[in-house]
Order: C-alpha cells, then sequence, then structure tokens
C-alpha cells in the first residue's frame, strides 16, 4: 500500500531547556551518550532502516551539528599519520560516512510542527520518517523497521508508541487507540498533547518515532499554534485522525523495547550507564566499579 520510504527528518532545532546550562553553547543533539552524540545515534538508525537521505532542521548556534558530520580535514590527517591512532581516525570518519545529510534552517524555533513544516521541499510528495534525537531506542532492539513495515503493509501514518506510568502521560502526546486484527498494530483514534491525567485518553505515549503521509504537510499549515504557543506536530496528526485531511488512517505500534528521553537529566543518565555497561571497550571495567559503587551506595543507606 505505502510507496518505500527513503527519507528522514531530524528535527534538532529545538532550545534545549531541560538540558541547560550545557545547552548554552552547545547542541542539545550533540550531547554524547558516552562518547556518541545522541543524533549520531538516531542518523544511524534511520540508515540501518534504510533511509540514508537524512534531513536535519537546525537552527541558530547549531553549526556543530553539521561540522560533526562534516570532514575535519587537519585532525584526520594528524589522525591518519600514526598507525596507532587508526580506531580513532575510524570513529571520526564513520559520522562522515554515515550517510547523505541536508539541512533546512527553522529560523525561530516555533515548535516540533513548524520544524517538520520545513522539510516539505525536500520531503516532496512522499512519506517519510520523523525521527527525535531526544528519544533513545535501544539501538539492539530498534523500532523502525517495524514501523516501516506497517506503513508499506497498511499505508497512512505510524507512530511509535510506549506504556508510561500513568503519572507521566501529561510529559507526553497521549493517543486513545483501537485493537486491529494484528497484536502488534493498534488503530489510533484519537491524540492530546502532554494532557492532564483526567483528560488522558490512556497510559500509550507517543516517542519520538513517526512515519508520516506527505499529506502531514497540508494539515500543518492548518494547525494554529497549540500548547506553550508552540506549532505541535501532535495537533497535525490528530487532523488526520480525524479525517479533516487526507493522509489517514494512522497507526501505532507499541515498543516493548528499552528506550530513554535523552533530552531529560534521569533518563540521560540511565541511557548513559546502560551503554557504558554494554561497550566491548569500557563496559567490564564500568561493570565492575559499578557493582561496587551500588554495594558502597546501600550499605550507605542511599
Ligand atoms: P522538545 O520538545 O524536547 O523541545 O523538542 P526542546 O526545546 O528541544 O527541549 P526542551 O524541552 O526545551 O528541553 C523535541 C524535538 O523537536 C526539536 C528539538 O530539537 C527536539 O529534537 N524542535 C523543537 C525543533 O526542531 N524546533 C522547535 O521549534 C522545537
Amino acid at each position: 500500500v505505502g510507496r518505500a520510504v527513503t527519507k528522514a527528518v531530524i528535527p534538532a532545532a529545538g532550545l534545549g531547556t531541560r538540558f541547560l546550562p550545557a545547552t548554552k553553547a552547545v547542541p542539545k543533539e550533540l550531547i554524547p551518550v558516552v562518547d556518541v552524540p545522541s543524533i549520531q545515534y538516531v542518523v544511524q538508525e534511520a540508515v540501518q532502516a534504510g533511509l540514508d537521505d537524512v534531513l536535519i532542521v537546525t537552527g541558530r548556534h547549531k553549526g556543530a551539528i553539521e561540522d560533526h558530520f562534516d570532514r575535519q580535514y587537519e585532525l584526520e590527517e594528524t589522525l591518519a599519520r600514526d598507525p596507532a591512532k587508526a580506531a580513532d581516525l575510524d570513529r571520526v570518519r564513520a559520522a562522515e560516512l554515515l550517510a547523505q545529510i541536508h539541512y533546512v534552517r527553522q529560523g525561530d524555533p516555533r515548535g516540533l510542527g513548524d520544524a517538520v513544516g520545513r522539510a516539505r521541499r525536500h520531503v516532496g510528495d512522499e512519506a517519510f520518517a520523523v525521527l527525535l534525537a531526544d528519544d533513545f531506542v535501544d539501538p539492539a532492539d530498534p523500532l523502525l523497521p517495524t514501523m516501516l513495515r506497517v506503513h508499506a503493509a497498511r499505508g497512512g501514518c505510524v507512530l511509535a508508541l510506549a506504556e508510561v506510568a500513568p503519572d507521566d502521560v501529561r510529559l507526553y502526546g497521549c493517543a486513545a487507540v483501537a485493537a486491529t486484527d494484528d497484536e502488534g498494530v493498534v488503530r489510533v483514534t484519537g491524540l492530546v498533547e502532554k494532557p492532564s491525567p483526567e483528560e488522558a485518553p490512556s497510559n500509550l505515549v507517543l516517542i519520538g518515532r513517526y512515519v508520516l503521509d506527505p499529506a502531514i504537510f497540508a494539515a500543518l499549515e492548518h494547525t494554529p499554534p497549540g500548547r506553550g504557543g508552540e506549532v505541535q506536530l501532535t495537533d497535525a496528526v490528530a487532523r488526520l485522525v480525524d479525517a479533516e485531511e487526507a493522509g489517514g488512517p494512522v497507526w501505532g505500534v507499541v515498543y516493548r523495547g528499552r528506550r530513554y528521553d535523552v533530552g531529560d537529566r534521569a533518563g540521560y543518565l540511565r541511557a548513559v550507564v546502560q551503554l557504558a555497561c554494554e561497550r566491548d571497550d569500557v563496559g567490564p571495567e564500568f561493570r565492575q566499579w559499578l557493582r561496587g559503587f551500588v554495594a558502597e551506595q546501600s550499605v550507605a543507606g542511599g
């Protein structure tokens, strides 16, 4: 039903206020999870799912993102001269060789919906994926390939959903859903951005992966600024659910793997600890230290 998806859009123009002061001069998408910036993980995730045409929406003070995916001639020349630095050179080049990366700027950070709207010319009349670097999905348990399969079979839009504790629903976009003939897929029947506990239709929230029909662009144009004066992507997708615009139906894939909100301090710390523990290089020593540290904390009653 759905045509093959080839393009990924990564909005990265937000202010990152939850991570100040680090994000005063450094784009939050470049803050590393162990030693790889979160945006590099999502570019890798897109490429591994077969989407090697990547558009990053950047803004003022985000030039370092472009530098990160560009050649760094002096550094590479210096590393190349020393055979002992071959692995370091590979790590530097990995970011440059990943994908064909394009950039568009969002002058004012007027919301995630507005950022996605900036992708219209690049995307054209094709379905496309949106990945948020804030939402870190365990690379060992990928989500995007399943979403792309659902899109190919059913068309429309596909959202990634996750179950959260009822108290946390107010932090996210929340979905009302109905079952389908496939246990792993739900039909989204309504969406509310950051609902109060009384308004929340479920404990299924949007996590930052979307496969969107190009009709979303018209929907975004008709979407007035919502919560916080920002144009919300959730509100635009809700228009497709309500069939005010073409582009539906809207499906949901419930992700049960590990994920972290790395735009938030606590989620960031969890992601760093998990990834550090699982790394072949730093992992063994870090795990041993962590065991001792946790034991010491418990003795201290912490
Ligand atoms: P967030 O809602 O996390 O906003 O954006 P933020 O401003 O980046 O961060 P906080 O909440 O102030 O700490 C979700 C994603 O949408 C992008 C962000 O870069 C992030 O990847 N975004 C948000 C934009 O590209 N433009 C915007 O106007 C807002």
